[in-house]
């Protein structure tokens, strides 16, 4: 690596091609760089769970092989642990293999909303929460960071589907867009100022995110105050001259000197700004700068830790959903006795299911699989059956095969505890295409129904990276979610299943029934380039709780080998409006007689908001490790944004006040104290109009003032009935039609007095 550069003695002397050259890539992975003036070429990787460095051929869709890298449980496990603190350590390993490797960026984490459990992609994805999603993607982020290299907070925004993602407009209004789909972008540039943001491929509302001033400058750098860079994803600048005036700084990966060529011209022809082409040069210029010195000082990779630490992960990422009482006892964990009289059953526990398909997908440093792992964890030479063969990449389930499903109903018959490993086949879960159902494939539903049919200590390890229907549970005594769980995924099953670990992940999406019950059913994938968000502000859980719709297992929800207690839930209100807070404390107590870890989660409900608001939204969590009898009270503070809603005409963050539910509990729908506070709202008036209804000028208290003592002077307008009727009407009808005791002339001079 060269010496150190100054960025703006470079700048001064950069001819208008070099800039133009310099705000693309040289090739797939690379910057470009100027070597007259010392600046050298970094290179930029996928990202997110692991590094994906390719030596030679170069894609985007993970065919190509890459050098061997720690492959960390994809974000759908990360964000299944709940845990800061976890993520920021998983965050810190990632930054070391980037920076061993000589990589200046992770591309990643991506932060995107689980609109539908259907989307490609969710498994790369944290949760259909936002908050949640912000804090894990935060802590990746700073963790990443902390080593010398940056990160790619993507795809900015609103890519939440695979089909057409490339063109299709996701078409949102802006309280959905500022309330669900942005904070938790907002959140992780704020806290954490990742060194690049990703644009996304598709448009918002009919302008590509590559071209959108108001996302890419208004909202992300004068709002929120993003310091850094942003780069598309890769082929997603569709007019690069666009791109660049709306604050796309870096288009990958090059496009052999085409749009260069174009940019150049559009200085030339004065269409674009020089000014506005050095600032995207200022600022690829620093991101090269600031990888420098990681990049001088590689650093090794302590391979066997990472591993270890993926193993952490994965376990504490996985949920067990359902554990239920066989003979009187819950079937996990396994004792010692169970263990050695356990069976397996599953290709999967042969061949892990451990990452998805796409421009994430890691070469990983060695693999756990969870028979080798049961069987050495045991000292047990385990029986096993594979039970099902996997769908090819056709993409058809493989047919049920009446041999393998036999040997596994006799390997089952009379065994302790049936281990049944099942998931999603490979094929199902990639970037590039969405699922179509939520179902496991019908060959492994009817080997879980024959061997329960012969053994009723079935115990379900599922490996999915986004949500599947289990409406097969009853046939299982537990399940346990392990989502995609990286290459340490087998050892961290044997660990949570033999009781050496406690599990402690809880659900960061919802897990419903029947695809006809998720919010974006027949408003997913959308058709003819366009996908309506009709649900608005209600998904995931915001969606099920506020309509009441039963789910299989809720948002939150996740059991542990030990049991909590809560009480004192407790809340406090201070300040008003704009400044308004709620202090919040609660006790958790472990009841059970196991040390375990429990996440705590408090929502928010706003059930006297003047707009729809969802029956509970998560404004802060907290997971707290707690020894057998020990307690531990808990404080969180929520800030007037936490009790905000995105007010679609006054267009800012507006505290409506009044009743205000605050719920703590161990899931969305498991409260286990509420109180409430009454909150002090902001006067939400917008200017009283002409055209501004009755209501709203009863509304505003000037409003009702001036129109209380004109309606006096009309008192049959006062009537109740008749007040009602005429609510909704705007004032230029009441006057036209002289029912308030004011004509025309009457209702300017009222309009001016009111703006007095
Ligand atoms: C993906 C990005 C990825 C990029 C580079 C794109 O197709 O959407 O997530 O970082 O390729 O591989």
């Amino acid at each position: 690596m060269t010496a150190a550069f100054d960025v703006e003695r470079v700048l001064a002397e950069l001819t208008l091609e070099e800039k133009a050259a310099l705000t693309s890539g040289s090739d797939f992975w690379h910057t470009e760089g100027v070597e007259r003036l010392g600046v050298p070429r970094v290179m930029v990787t996928d990202g997110p769970h692991g590094l994906r460095k390719q030596a030679e051929s170069a894609d985007h869709l993970g065919i190509g092989n890459s050098v061997p890298a720690t492959c960390f449980p994809p974000a759908a496990a990360l964000a299944s642990t709940w845990d800061v603190d976890l993520l920021d350590r998983v965050g810190r390993a990632l930054g070391r293999e980037t920076r061993g490797n000589e990589v200046a960026v992770l591309l990643g984490p991506g932060v995107n909303m689980k609109r539908s459990p259907l989307c490609g992609r969710n498994f790369e994805y944290f949760s259909e929460d936002p908050a949640l999603a912000g804090d894990l993607g935060a802590a990746l982020v700073s963790g990443i960071q902390s080593e010398g290299v940056g990160t790619s907070l993507k795809h900015f925004a609103a890519n939440n589907q695979e089909t057409d993602r490339m063109r299709v407009s996701a078409d949102v209004d802006e309280r959905t867009l500022r309330e669900i789909y942005l904070p938790a972008f907002e959140r992780v540039v704020k806290r954490a100022q990742p060194w690049t943001v990703m644009c996304s491929y598709n448009k918002i509302n009919g302008t590509y995110a590559s071209q959108d001033h108001w996302l890419l400058t208004e909202v992300l750098r004068d709002e929120w105050g993003f310091e850094g860079l942003v780069v598309s994803d890769w082929g997603a600048v569709v007019d690069r001259v666009a791109a660049v005036a709306a604050g796309l700084d870096l288009e990958m990966p090059a496009t052999g000197g085409r749009t260069d060529a174009l940019v150049v011209d559009a200085v030339k022809n004065g269409r674009l700004d020089e000014a506005v082409l050095d600032t995207a040069v200022r600022r690829v210029l620093t991101l090269i700068a600031r990888a420098r010195p990681a990049l001088a000082e590689p650093g090794s990779i302590d391979v066997e830790a990472h591993h270890a630490l993926a193993r952490e992960a994965a376990a504490d990422g996985s949920v067990l959903l359902k554990n239920a009482p066989v003979d009187g006892t819950p079937v996990l964990p396994l004792s010692a006795d169970d263990a050695a009289r356990a069976v397996v059953i599953g290709e999967f526990a042969r061949t892990p299911r451990y990452q998805g398909a796409g421009s994430s997908q890691v070469n990983p440093t060695r693999l756990d699989d969870a028979l080798t792992a049961l069987r050495s964890a045991t000292g047990t030479e385990l029986p096993f059956a594979a039970g099902f063969a996997v769908a090819g990449a056709g993409g058809d389930a493989a047919p049920t095969d009446a041999a393998l499903l036999a040997e596994a109903v006799e390997v089952a018959r009379g065994a302790g505890t049936v281990l049944l490993f099942l998931g999603l086949p490979a094929v199902d879960e990639s970037e590039g295409y969405d699922r179509t159902h939520l179902d496991l494939p019908a060959n492994q539903v009817a080997l879980l129904r024959a061997v329960a049919a012969v053994n009723d200590r079935v115990v379900v390890v599922l490996a999915n990276g986004s949500a599947v229907a289990v409406e097969w549970q009853d046939a299982a005594a537990a399940v346990l979610e392990t989502w995609l769980g990286g290459q340490a995924g087998g050892s961290a099953v044997a660990d949570l299943l033999l009781g050496v670990r406690n599990p402690s992940g809880k659900l960061a999406e919802t897990i419903p029934h029947r695809v006809e019950d998720t919010p974006a059913f027949g408003n997913f994938p959308g058709d003819n380039g366009h996908v309506r968000y009709g649900e608005g502000v209600l998904i995931g859980y915001r969606w099920y709780d506020t309509r009441l719709i039963d789910v299989a297992y809720p948002f939150g929800h996740g059991l542990s080998y030990t049991t909590f207690g809560y009480s004192d839930v407790t809340a406090s209100v201070s300040g008003e409006g704009a400044s308004s807070a709620v202090d919040v404390s609660v006790t958790v107590t472990n009841t059970g007689d196991r040390a375990g870890a429990e996440t705590v989660q408090v929502y928010v409900g706003d059930p006297e908001a003047a707009v729809l608001r969802p029956t509970r939204e998560l404004k802060a969590f907290a997971k707290v490790a707690l020894e057998p009898g020990e307690s531990r009270t808990l404080q969180f503070t929520l800030d007037a944004r936490d009790l905000s809603y995105w007010h679609p005409a006054l267009r800012r963050w507006a505290v409506g006040g009044g009743r205000t539910v605050i719920e703590v509990g161990a899931s969305s729908r498991d409260i286990r104290g509420t109180a409430e506070v009454t909150v002090t709202g902001e006067a939400l008036h917008g200017t009283l109009t002409a055209d501004s209804t009755v209501n709203e000028w009863l509304a505003h208290p000037r409003g009702a003032e001036l129109l209380g003592a004109a309606f006096g002077e009309a008192t049959a307008a006062l009537d109740p009935t008749m007040l009602a009727m005429m609510g909704d009407m705007p004032m230029r009808v009441v006057a036209g039609f002289g029912m308030g005791g004011f004509d025309l002339a009457g209702l300017d001079d009222l309009v001016a007095r009111a703006a007095a």
